[in-house]
């Protein structure tokens, strides 16, 4: 049964090799590196959407500091969409493109770190197995939905709403 704990933890795995990936080409042909980004751009957006459906509700329900780290993880994740708007508007290869790449991967990699320290760790820890695999298909599914970026809002979302809006009660 997929796990909701594993897959975040699996897609932050697969986050720091692509970003690695993306060092090794440094100096490669911008036609070379334009496609690894897109396809790590694309699995970014997916996976904080996924996240903000499927995982923060339950957290602002479950978890005392909540609503803290739900708020917490929104704003990290507008930061990680408004990056990849950067990397878009550059063009592929230049300096500026490679700094908003380097911005992406600072973004991400504070947010995924205390993802892991936080929400990720307290829901290992709460022997809650049923919710950790009920929510790890739902995850799934999401991302069998919305597969290459279809139909994805990849919009900012405004924090205090959704902390105000998404909790499942
Ligand atoms: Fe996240």
């Amino acid at each position: 049964m997929p796990d909701i704990c594993d897959l975040i933890l699996d897609d932050h795995e697969v986050f720091r090799r692509r970003f690695a990936e993306l060092d090794d080409e440094r100096r490669s042909d911008p036609r070379t590196v334009a496609p690894l980004w897109e396809a790590l751009a694309e699995h970014l957006e997916r996976h904080a959407a996924a996240e903000e459906d499927v995982f923060y509700p339950d957290v602002l329900d479950r978890l005392d500091e909540g609503e803290h780290e739900a708020h917490h993880a929104v704003r990290d994740h507008n930061k990680i969409r408004d990056a990849i708007r950067r990397v878009a508007d550059a063009e592929p290869g230049t300096e500026a493109w490679w700094a908003a790449v380097d911005a992406a991967n600072e973004e991400n990699s504070d947010h995924m770190a205390e993802e892991e320290r936080g929400p990720l760790s307290a829901f290992r820890q709460a022997g809650i197995e049923d919710v950790r695999k009920e929510l790890g298909q739902r995850f799934i599914d999401f991302n069998l939905e919305h597969a290459g970026g279809r139909e994805l809002d990849t919009d900012d979302v405004d924090p205090d709403a959704y902390v105000e809006e998404r909790g499942t009660g």
